[in-house]
This record gives C-alpha cells, sequence and structure tokens, in this order.
C-alpha cells in the first residue's frame, strides 16, 4: 500500500505532511512516496525521505494522498475515486473544497474533524499546530514590543517586567502563556469556558475576572456568547486593555467568525509601542482593527494579523503533525491495507466525504 505526500501548493505553506523520522514507524507494507521537494522548506530534504526508505517520486497515485492544506481545483482533479486524503481540509468553512472532494469520490479525512477524545490524543493536529502557534505568538509579542519582557535590575536601574495579556486560553493560548512566562512577562489570561481558569493558574499567570461565563460544548469547545455577553465583554475588556503591554488573542468557535473582543477604541487606549498579536486572523480577527496577514501600526500600537503562523515554523510543526497524521494512518490501515472500520468514532468522525462508502 502506498502513501503519497506532495508538495504544498498554497503560499507560505511551508509545513510538510510527514516528515523521515516518522517514515520508518509506519510499519510494514507501506510505502511512501514524496514528491521532490516538499519537505525542502521544513528542513527536510529528498535525500532525508531517502534514507528512511521513501521513494521521490509522484504521490498522487497513492491509495493514501497525506498532506498540510486542503487539496487546490487542480490537485483534487488529479485524485481518483476511491482514494483517500488526508489534510486540514477546512471542513466548516472551505464547503466548495470538500465539495470539489465529494465530486471525486474519495475519502476525505479531515484533521480539524478528529474527535477530541482521549483515545484520539496522538491523532489531534488542531492541539499540536496550535501549540506551535501559541508558542510563535508570544515570540513575536516579544519582539515588536519595544520593551523587555523580564524584569530587570541594572546598573542604569531597574526595569519592570512587560506585562502581558492573553485572551482565550485553550491549546494555543496556555501555550502564549507559558512561553510569556518564561520570558519574564507578568501575564494575565481570560476565557469564557469557566473550566480554563485553574489552568491558567496553574501556570503563573493571573485569571482576569471579567465576570463573564459562557458555556461549553459536549466536545469541550466554548459556545458563541449573546450579544449582550458580547458586549458586555467589550465593555470589560475595554476599561483592563490599556494597562498591558501586549495582548495575545486566540478566541476561536469552531466554524464561525472569530468573536470580536478588542474594540478599534480599546486599541487607542493602549499605550503607544503596545502590540496585538491576534492569532484569530485568520477566521476575521478577534481585533476589530487585525488586517488578516497584515501587520499594521494604528494609534502607535502594533496589530499583527500574521495567518497561519505553524506554517512559521515547518520543522517542528510538521514533526509534530506527521506524528499525528502517522497515528490516523494507524487506525485506518491494517496489514499493509486500507480498512476504514465505518464503526470506529473517530474514523466516522473525521471523514467528510465518502462516508460509509467501501
Ligand atoms: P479554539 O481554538 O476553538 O478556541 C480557543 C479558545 O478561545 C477556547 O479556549 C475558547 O474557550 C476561547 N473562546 C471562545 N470565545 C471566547 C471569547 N468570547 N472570549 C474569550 N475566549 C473565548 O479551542 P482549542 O484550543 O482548539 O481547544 C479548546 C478546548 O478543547 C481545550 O481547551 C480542551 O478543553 C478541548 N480539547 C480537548 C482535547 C481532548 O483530547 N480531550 C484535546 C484538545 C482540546
Amino acid at each position: 500500500m502506498q502513501v503519497g505526500i506532495p508538495r504544498e501548493q498554497t503560499p507560505g505553506e511551508q509545513r510538510v505532511a510527514l516528515v523521515p523520522e516518522t517514515i520508518g514507524r509506519l510499519g510494514e507494507g507501506i510505502e511512501v512516496i514524496v514528491e521532490s521537494g516538499a519537505g525542502t522548506r521544513a528542513a527536510f530534504l529528498d535525500d532525508a525521505y531517502r534514507e528512511a526508505g521513501a521513494t521521490i517520486g509522484d504521490p498522487w497515485g497513492a491509495e493514501v494522498v497525506a498532506k498540510v492544506a486542503p487539496p487546490t481545483a487542480e490537485e483534487t482533479a488529479r485524485l481518483r475515486p476511491g482514494q483517500i486524503v488526508i489534510g486540514f481540509l477546512q471542513p466548516l468553512t472551505d464547503t466548495a473544497g470538500v465539495e470539489r472532494l465529494r465530486a471525486a469520490g474519495v475519502h476525505a479525512f479531515a484533521l480539524e474533524s478528529v474527535p477530541r477524545i482521549t483515545r484520539a490524543q496522538a491523532m489531534d493536529a488542531l492541539s499540536s499546530q496550535a501549540t506551535v502557534g501559541g508558542y510563535k505568538a508570544a515570540l513575536i509579542a516579544a519582539d515588536r514590543l519595544p520593551r523587555f519582557f523580564p524584569m530587570l535590575m541594572t546598573a542604569a536601574g531597574t526595569i519592570p517586567p512587560a506585562k502581558v495579556l492573553v485572551l482565550g486560553a485553550g491549546v494555543a493560548g496556555l501555550q502564549a502563556i507559558a512561553t510569556a512566562r518564561r520570558l519574564g512577562a507578568v501575564v494575565s489570561a481570560f476565557d469564557v469556558r469557566p473550566a480554563v481558569r485553574e489552568q491558567v493558574e496553574s501556570l503563573g499567570a493571573t485569571f482576569l475576572d471579567l465576570g463573564i461565563q459562557g458555556e461549553e460544548t459536549a466536545g469541550g469547545y466554548a459556545q458563541e456568547l449573546t450579544a449582550d455577553q458580547q458586549a458586555a465583554q467589550q465593555a470589560e475588556l475595554q476599561a483592563r486593555i490599556p494597562t498591558f503591554d501586549a495582548v495575545i488573542t486566540t478566541a476561536a468557535i469552531p466554524g464561525r467568525p472569530a468573536p470580536r473582543l478588542v474594540t478599534a477604541e480599546a486599541v487607542r487606549a493602549m499605550r503607544p509601542g503596545s502590540v496585538i498579536v491576534d492569532l484569530a486572523a485568520e477566521s476575521g480577527g478577534n481585533c476589530e482593527l487585525t488586517r488578516p496577514g497584515e501587520e499594521a501600526v494604528e494609534s502607535g500600537v502594533t496589530i499583527v494579523g500574521i495567518t497561519n503562523l505553524p506554517a512559521t515554523m515547518p520543522t517542528h510543526a510538521s514533526q509534530l503533525l506527521s506524528r499525528n497524521v502517522a497515528a490516523l494512518l494507524g487506525l485506518i490501515v491494517t496489514d499493509g491495507a486500507v480498512a476504514l472500520d465505518w464503526d470506529d468514532e473517530i474514523v466516522a468522525g473525521a471523514c467528510v466525504t465518502g462516508k460509509g462508502e467501501a
């Protein structure tokens, strides 16, 4: 049985779905065909794939094609009915892309749709990539801030530590908190899910009490706030945001536009030199003034709206993703052959087209 690894076509996508390290662990009977240059931008050269036992060639004829970004129209045209495609297929937002895959007759497995249950933790690519994004967001905040993160006591006097606020303390937010803390900042955080308070405090950050509490879905995600709750949250934040040097926002509701947390007015009330890193830029941004994909200065405040942060740290992002993909392959391949068990809730949950078909 063959697994194909294409070179990503999406601009800025530097990750690769499988790295050489993982290939040897895939088990008997799995042959990997890697498109030349697929791993180069993540620092995995063709030779490393060859040494790991892969073949460099055309990945599109393989029974399973594993990639990072959703297949483009041209890529989808290369697929044939019955093939399996694994990737971040954006099932809740890229309906046209999913329809193309359905029309191509493939079994499409979206990494975003892997149920977040204990047994599927090794396949949780949303978490592995959010970890990278959160780490990078804290580094960007530290880099763009014209101040130190840590407290410094020098012969020239004492420098107070930077104050960082993290909004949304899911996987990315918790990693941003941990990273900002390690750099010496004083960190506060807020999330609408009440269960998060303890996690925030265990990282040495302060939970900001905004008096707003949301509901948690069975899947562990936040439910969208009501219009009244949203207005109350914006007002509470507006009063507090000016006291922070850097704000890292990561708040998201799967499949919905990012909740608006930081208004233009709140940005204008911040001190010049302050920084906002908006990890939700891709889904519209948590900050009203974020320009997705760009970095802008508004009233002296730097607003970073870089999208796809995990792709900016492609070696480790790919390594983690590769382990997730391998774990998913372990579920759909038995004894070197594809065997889809539709009674398995992970297989059924992750499949977004061709579900239940042989
Ligand atoms: P996400 O990326 O969808 O959202 C990020 C954070 O934004 C969430 O913590 C959410 O509560 C928060 N948020 C939403 N609206 C907000 C608002 N208006 N203001 C402030 N915060 C807001 O979430 P992520 O990071 O993918 O995961 C969320 C949770 O899913 C985890 O913390 C965990 O409970 C659960 N999970 C469970 C896993 C498992 O294997 N059981 C694995 C990973 C996550």
